[in-house]
């Protein structure tokens, strides 16, 4: 990168000091985790940015959804910038506020909605948590979707998950041994979502037809075309790939386990991973006594997550050394209630 860039970034990260704290996706470029106070996946950062109450400006490096959990997340005295007002994620779009209440209305219409208990991804807007903590539900992340179906499988007897159909699908029938008979699809792009009432009724999981376009492009046949490349790999994949990339995979986990993975992995080990290109690109360095493979060389960055690059960040930094607070995220009092309640329930699960 810029050495100009750097010098610069460095210069106004030392100007504001302990005012300041950087959190960085695992995801992000490596020009911008070089500046990360701490990395993570979506679970850990919410948790960073609970923590950190003595930082005026948290500096959120991933996208929109995160930005917004983390100005639900701190204390009221904190400012949240997101560095790149553009950084959003196409999955979160793909379940709006509208449409989330036009289903639970054809979930009431059914008789099946006092039995629901919705369950939303962290990947999705700071109203759709807000609906979800109104209607006594939680939130997940790739790294609990397990301890979160767990929990509300206690609440009622059928689970509305959204926005990712795959991570609910996989955690639904991998780990909670449901059948795939047990899950329907969602459609808010069909009238009454392209189901019937007694669909609705008899369904154990209402998933929603939403999905990840980094993630949804790799295929079964990507695991099939590794095996036979590489011999002895190990296919690492993220819960947000399908269902028949999950199942032909040998570990799947968030980018937090991911790189636990890799870590923990004896030399001389093959690894085909199936997540971001950053992240991947970021393991094959880390690792040069291991053989990182991408799972499928054509499948690309994530867009969005690459919005946030060093001159976004420097600007966002010296900014604030100049005394003004750009991007700032905001969401207002009542969305940032309801949507802490369901986050609270969240993080309040067993480990
Ligand atoms: P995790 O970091 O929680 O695994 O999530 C991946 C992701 O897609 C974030 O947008
Ligand atoms: Fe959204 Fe997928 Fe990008 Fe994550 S990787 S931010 S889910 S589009």
């Amino acid at each position: 990168s810029d050495p100009t860039l750097v010098a610069r970034a460095r210069a106004a990260k030392e100007a504001l000091g302990e005012r300041v704290f950087v959190l960085g996706h695992h995801y992000q470029r490596d020009e911008v985790i070089a500046f990360a106070d701490v990395t993570g996946d979506s679970f850990k950062l919410a948790r960073e940015a609970a923590a950190r109450p003595e930082a005026p400006y948290v500096v959120f490096c991933g996208v929109h959804f995160m930005a917004e959990s983390a100005d639900i997340l701190t204390s009221d005295g904190q400012q949240v910038v997101l560095p790149d007002l553009a950084a959003g994620c196409s999955m979160a779009d793909m379940a709006t506020d509208l449409q989330v209440r036009e289903c639970w209305e054809a979930l009431e219409a059914a008789g099946a909605a006092a039995t629901t208990v919705p369950v939303a991804y962290m990947n999705s807007s700071a109203a759709i948590k807000a609906f979800t903590g109104r209607h006594g539900g939680t939130i997940c992340t790739s790294s609990n979707a397990r301890q979160s179906l767990e929990w509300a499988f206690g609440q009622g007897e059928r689970v509305l998950f959204l926005p990712d159909q795959h991570l609910g699908r996989n955690t639904a029938v991998l780990q909670l041994g449901l059948g795939l008979d047990d899950c329907v699809v969602w459609d808010p792009h069909k009238p009454h979502g392209g189901l019937a009432p007694e669909q609705l009724r008899a369904a154990k999981v209402v998933l929603w037809r939403g999905h990840c376009s980094v993630h949804g492009r790799f295929s079964a046949q990507n695991v099939a075309d590794v095996r036979e490349r590489v011999p002895g790999v190990t296919v690492l994949v993220h819960p947000e790939c399908r269902h028949e990339v999950v199942t032909a995979a040998d570990l799947v986990g968030s980018t937090e386990f991911i790189i636990k993975a890799l870590d923990e992995a004896p030399s001389g080990s093959a690894f085909a991973v199936g997540t971001e290109l950053n992240l991947v690109s970021r393991l094959a360095q880390a690792h040069p006594d291991k053989q990182v493979v991408f799972l499928d060389r054509t499948v690309c960055y994530c867009s969005t997550m690459n919005r946030i690059d060093l001159p976004h960040l420097v600007w966002a930094l010296e900014s604030l050394v100049e005394g003004r607070v750009p991007n700032r995220i905001v969401v207002d009092e009542d969305t940032a209630h309801w949507a802490r309640v369901a986050l609270e329930r969240m993080l309040a699960l067993p480990g």
